[in-house]
């Protein structure tokens, strides 16, 4: 198929962004991923004015949908590059962007260290015995599998890097913790739960429709809310 890409790309932390476009004949079935590998790998590549197509920076690790690293925009919408197919562009169009809710660091590439430190700041880490319950367990094991991503946060109206709200990426790791609490084991983290997370959220639930882990982001949150904030803790 002939694909037009047009990337969003920015030198340095510093620098302009600019836009560049580039015609390539690629495989429906091929992922984002692999595109940019091999627009990367290509002989002589030059844009649609002649340009030489220097390398777009972007970070991927497993490619299987499992580490989260490769998240951008793709047409306009928040996603993993190893997961979406060339052929779900239409008219034979794709909009390769960064991030736009954290600083971008050069090309694809941004920062996204601000998730962990949210994590840190909320004390997202268990300071005595825990309670363990099989719904506890099962709970635990699919919050888990948060990639932080970011996308969620993207897709958040309500969350900005520099913000006192951390989204769905710190609720969903926070759910592991708060589902193991019991009322004689109250922590620190409940307070901070309903300061930075209860407090700020308005319910939209964007972040569970964009969670490309198909995590049950719902169902974290009101299981959160039921124990930080409504003391119901987990049996
Ligand atoms: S909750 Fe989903 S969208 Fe948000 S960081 Fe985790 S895996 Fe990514
Ligand atoms: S429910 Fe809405 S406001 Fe709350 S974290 Fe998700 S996207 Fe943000
Ligand atoms: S490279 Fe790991 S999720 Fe895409």
């Amino acid at each position: 198929m002939k694909l037009l890409i047009e990337i969003l790309r920015q030198a340095d932390a510093v620098s302009a962004p600019y836009r560049q476009t580039i015609a390539f004949e690629a495989q429906p079935e091929d992922t984002v991923a692999t595109l940019l590998t091999e627009l990367n790998t290509a002989d002589g590549l030059c844009d649609t004015n002649g340009k030489p197509v220097g390398t777009i920076h972007w970070q991927c690790s497993c490619l299987q949908k499992k580490c989260g690293s490769c998240a951008m925009r793709i047409n306009g919408v928040p996603r993993l590059a190893c997961d979406v197919k060339l052929g779900e562009c239409k008219n034979g169009k794709l909009l390769l962007e960064p991030l736009r809710k954290f600083p971008t660091v050069r090309d694809l590439i941004v920062d996204r260290s601000v998730m962990m430190e949210n994590l840190k700041a909320i004390h997202n880490w268990l300071e005595q015995h825990a309670h363990h319950s099989q719904k506890a367990a099962d709970l635990s094991y699919d919050a888990s599998r948060c990639l932080q991503c970011g996308c969620c946060l993207e897709v958040c109206p309500n969350f900005c890097a520099d913000g006192s709200f951390y989204g769905a990426a710190a609720f969903v790791p926070v759910s592991r913790v708060l589902s193991q609490l019991t009322k004689d084991k109250p922590q620190e983290l409940s307070a901070l739960y309903k300061k930075n997370i209860y407090g700020g959220c308005s319910k939209s639930l964007s972040c569970h429709a964009i969670c490309p882990a198909e995590i049950d982001v719902e169902q974290k949150l009101a299981n959160s809310n039921a124990v930080a904030v409504w003391k119901r803790y987990f049996k």
